[in-house]
Parts: structure tokens; sequence; C-alpha cells
């Protein structure tokens, strides 16, 4: 595979970031610190721009996007910036009806329910589909401080099919696990779909200017450990297997507590691990050839300021200072955080010093 014109004509200073170098696991003067969801309905910003526009305008026009992710990260003073777009955009040009309807979050409003509609999937033979992504992603580069990475993104294989399944949000994944359990070679049709589009898709954001990606299956820990083996591993591993070697790729779930291990063999150099989990003992479970991700609980963030520095110290203690901690919340902001309380948890990241240190 060729290198991307990203990662062959990134910048030393791009490269020598604390959050790239965590992401190679060397050590960093501080922990870098960016947060999922950090432009998002929390910040006045974009609720007004949100006021104008509909979220799929949002995400489709690349000079509103740039200007939403960059306000988010400089706002933060984070150490990563990371692309404003959806999971699910991908599942438009694959022939599914996306819409966010107001207040239910994203409908699908033609589902996939039998083998038959796997057929009618679409597989996305080339990226260009998605070219508004990619124009973002390089108007955003440009856009950026120049030694600030921006981070990539897609859905995973198996959150996306829950979505193509359900044909929105659900609470157990009954259609699909379903439709799992009982057509185990139209789900493999449908995950093997969305495998190849989700490379290409990627692979052109790294192209565009991306310096790391992000893999969201952030339904996944639905799943036991067996279903993970047989339904959703082999996927995963084609896709890592995809992805252009050079970049570093995070690989996030959550309530994976019985899958970390599993997830690691599947491919990533970071994993996410959420609140449910000590940080401590899951890296220890992971080893030490992998980075980890998190994991303060995004509710935790409505706490008052005081507890808020307590419990992102406690993780930074859990980390004890080992190479390759990136901290985040275990999953998304909460569009009603107060923005005063993210500003406070980055800074105490920033100013954390090791206990041996102090
Ligand atoms: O700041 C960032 O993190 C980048 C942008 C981003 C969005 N969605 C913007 C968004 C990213 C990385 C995502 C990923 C995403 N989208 C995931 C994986 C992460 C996760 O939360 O588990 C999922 C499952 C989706 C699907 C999705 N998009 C849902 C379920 C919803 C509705 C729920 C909600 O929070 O409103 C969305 C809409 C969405 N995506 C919004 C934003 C800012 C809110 C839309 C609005 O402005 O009304």
């Amino acid at each position: 595979m060729p290198t991307p014109a990203s990662q062959s004509t990134m910048n030393d200073t791009l490269r020598q970031s604390r959050f790239l170098k965590a992401c190679r696991l060397e050590p960093t003067d501080v922990t870098p610190v960016w947060l999922m969801r950090q432009a998002g309905r929390y910040m006045s910003e974009y609720r007004e721009l949100r006021a104008k526009v509909s979220f799929l305008e949002l995400c489709k026009n690349p000079e509103l996007a740039t200007e939403v992710t960059v306000t988010a990260a400089e706002r933060l003073g984070v150490d990563a910036a990371i692309l404003f777009a959806d999971i699910l955009l991908i599942l438009e040009p694959m022939g599914l009806d996306l819409e966010f309807a107001k207040g239910e979050g994203p409908v699908i409003h033609n589902p996939v329910r039998t083998a038959a509609d796997v057929d009618r999937i679409r597989w996305m033979e080339d990226p260009s589909p998605l070219d508004y992504v990619y124009r973002a992603v390089t108007s955003i580069r440009s856009a950026l401080p120049s030694g600030m990475p921006l981070i990539g993104f897609a859905g995973a294989p198996f959150t996306l099919a829950c979505y193509a399944i359900e044909g929105g949000g659900s609470r157990h994944y009954e259609k699909a696990k379903t439709f799992m359990y009982r057509d185990p070679g139209a789900w493999d049709a449908l995950m093997e779909r969305l495998v190849a589009a989700t490379t290409l898709y990627l692979n052109a954001q790294v192209a565009a200017g991306a310096q790391v990606l992000q893999i969201f299956d952030s339904w996944v820990g639905n799943l036991g450990p067996d279903d993970y083996r047989r339904f959703v591993l082999p996927h995963m591993r084609r896709l890592f297997e995809g992805l252009d070697p050079a970049t570093p790729v995070i690989h996030f779930g959550t309530d994976t507590g019985s899958l970390l291990e599993l997830q690691r063999d599947a491919g990533g150099d970071v994993i996410g691990l959420d609140w449910r989990v000590d940080l401590d003992q899951s890296w220890n479970r992971l080893g030490p050839k992998v980075g980890v991700q998190g994991n303060l609980d995004p509710t935790l963030l409505f706490a008052p300021i005081p507890e808020i520095k307590r419990q992102t110290r406690r993780i930074l203690d859990q980390a004890a200072g080992r190479p390759g901690h990136i901290f985040n919340l275990g999953h998304g902001i909460l569009p009603t955080t107060p923005v005063d309380h993210v500003i406070a948890l980055v800074d105490e990241v920033h100013s954390y010093q090791p206990r041996s240190a102090q």
C-alpha cells in the first residue's frame, strides 16, 4: 500500500506531539487528553450553529465542520482534534436511508431485516461518495495549529450493523442479534460489506490529512466473549489489516470489561477503556504492547469541580506515568455538561504531578 501523503509529509512538531508519542508508547511531558464528543451540544458555539443548519448539513459542509472542530479543540486546550462527522454517514452510500430526527436520534427508514436486504446493500467500490468528509479533513488539518494531531474515525462493523438492522438505537439489540444467530451467512455478508467500505473510508481520511484513527465499537459490549469471537473478531481483524500501517489506531468500545483481550487480539495500538473497569488492572490484562485511552465517567463532569479533579488524579495515579496513556472519558460528553467543568478536567490532566515528583 502506498504511504498516504499525510504520513510521509507529516511535520516534526506533529510527529513529536504528546498525543502521537503516547500512541507510539513513548514517554511524554504530561499525559495527552482529548474528549469524545468534544464538539457538541454542550458548547454554546455549537448550539448557535445548529440553530441555523441541520446536523446532516453540518456534517456535509466542510467549512462548518472545520469551524466546529477547531473551535472545540482550541476552547478546551486539548491535545488532539477529532473530525466533525458521524459514524452513520457511511450507511448512506451503501443504500440506507438515514435521518437524524429531532429528539429521536438517528433513524434508518429502510433497515436490513433479511438476507435479500443484505444483497441490496451496495459494496462501496471507491471512497468518493464520502468526498465531503475528506474535504473536511483537509480543511481542518490546514486550520489547526501545526502541532495538533487530527483524529479521523469510523464506526466498527458490529456497531454499524446494529444500526442498519435495528433501524436506530436499541437497548437490547434483539433484532440485530436474532439476525446474527438465525442467519450467520447473511450476517457475515453484511459485515464483509461494512469492513470493505470502512477500510476505504478510513484510508481516504488518512490520505486527506488525519494522523490517527479511532474505530468506535460503541455497542459491542452487548456481546459475550464467545459471540465476539465468532461474529465480530474475524471481521475486525480484516479491518485492522487493511488500514495504513503507519497510522496509529485507537480501538474503542463501551461495557467491554469481558472483551478487552479479544479486542486487543483483533487489533489497534491503543484500547479504549470505559469507567466500569479499573485502568491499572485492565492495562495489566492487556499487556505492554498496547496503550490505553480513558476512562473517566462522563457523568462525573456534573460533579463539583474538586470531585472531578480528585477522580482525574485517581486515574492518572493508576496509569502511574506508564507511556501510552491517553486521557479521555469512557464515552462521549453529555449534552448538558457544563463547559467550565470540562475545561477544569483538561487543566487538571495537564497540571498533574505524579505522586513521586511532588
Ligand atoms: O466531537 C466528536 O466526538 C466528533 C463528532 C462525532 C459525532 N458523533 C457528532 C455527533 C463522533 C465521533 C460521533 C460518533 C458517533 N455517532 C457514535 C460513536 C460514539 C458514541 O457516542 O458511542 C455513535 C454511536 C453515533 C451515532 C449517533 N449520532 C447518535 C446515537 C446520535 C444521537 C444521540 C445524540 O447524542 O444526539 C448522533 C448525533 C450526533 N453525532 C450529534 C453530534 C454532535 C448530536 C447531533 C445534534 O447536533 O443534534
